[in-house]
């Protein structure tokens, strides 16, 4: 009912230049498989790689952020206009790391998500508790203040074009995975708080993602629970075991 999608954050990596290398390592594979597949790549690749994807139908492109308004003077910014005007059709938005080194916050979330949404773009929201809090036991308590803030105001007939990704913050680019059944906790306990606040439909239709050091051994796993409707990936979608990622996906 779900189709499952395996999406890469390039984050700071890879030239214009560079970029183009590893689409071409990637693109077959990725065009071939059967889940929803999208390159989140930063803004200066993001004209290459849309050009290297041309006639690609099941490759879309998406950003790792963008800016709550319209336009105006917000120096280094970048608008959802702006994007979409390149090809972008998604969009990251409240990564644990802009959270940490750049100020994002659950209110310029909450607004990026409205600003996304009201200009057609796909937000993947980010959600996901520290190892303090993990170890507190009070990780389902962090995520649902997180969810509930980045949801404020935002219309039920648009919800479910929202795709959550779960990245507790101790297992990004540690080698520490969550435990499939750890990460299936979570992201069931995501649907429940989206149905709590939206009801059962719209929790059954939305996409929940996990992301943190995943990769081609252990995805085949966390992808075969219930909740977990792909994968937010980060080192390993820049190398050859995206291909084999992709390849994993059932339907
Ligand atoms: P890693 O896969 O490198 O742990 O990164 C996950 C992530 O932050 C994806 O957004």
């Amino acid at each position: 009912m779900r189709k499952n999608i395996i999406a890469g954050n390039w984050k700071m990596n890879l030239t214009p230049s560079e970029s183009k290398g590893l689409v071409n390592m990637l693109k077959d594979a990725c065009e071939a498989a059967k889940c929803d597949v999208v390159f989140c790549v930063p803004y200066v690749d993001i004209d290459t790689v849309t050009k290297e994807l041309e006639g690609c139908k099941n490759i879309a492109v998406g950003a790792q952020n963008l800016h709550f308004e319209d336009h105006g003077a917000y120096t280094g910014e970048v608008s959802a206009d702006m994007l979409k005007e390149m090809g972008v059709k998604y969009v990251i938005i409240g990564h644990s790391e802009r959270r940490q080194y750049f100020g994002e916050t659950d209110e310029t979330v909450n607004k990026k998500i409205k600003m996304a949404l009201r200009k057609g773009l796909i937000p993947i929201l980010c959600v996901g508790e520290t190892l303090q809090m993990k170890d507190d036991g009070i990780t389902i308590d962090h995520i649902s203040i997180q969810i509930k803030r980045a949801f404020r105001g935002v219309d039920s007939e648009d919800v479910d074009r929202v795709i959550i990704a779960y990245e507790p913050i101790w297992a990004i680019g540690t080698g520490r995975t969550a435990s499939a059944y750890q990460a299936e906790e979570v992201c069931a306990g995501i649907r429940a708080i989206i149905g709590d606040i939206y009801g059962d439909e719209i929790a059954e239709n939305i996409r929940i993602l996990y992301g943190g050091s995943m990769n081609s051994e252990n995805c085949e796993e966390l992808m075969a629970m219930p909740d977990i409707d792909g994968g937010l990936i980060g080192g390993a979608s820049l190398k050859n075991d995206f291909n084999l990622i992709v390849n994993s996906v059932r339907e």
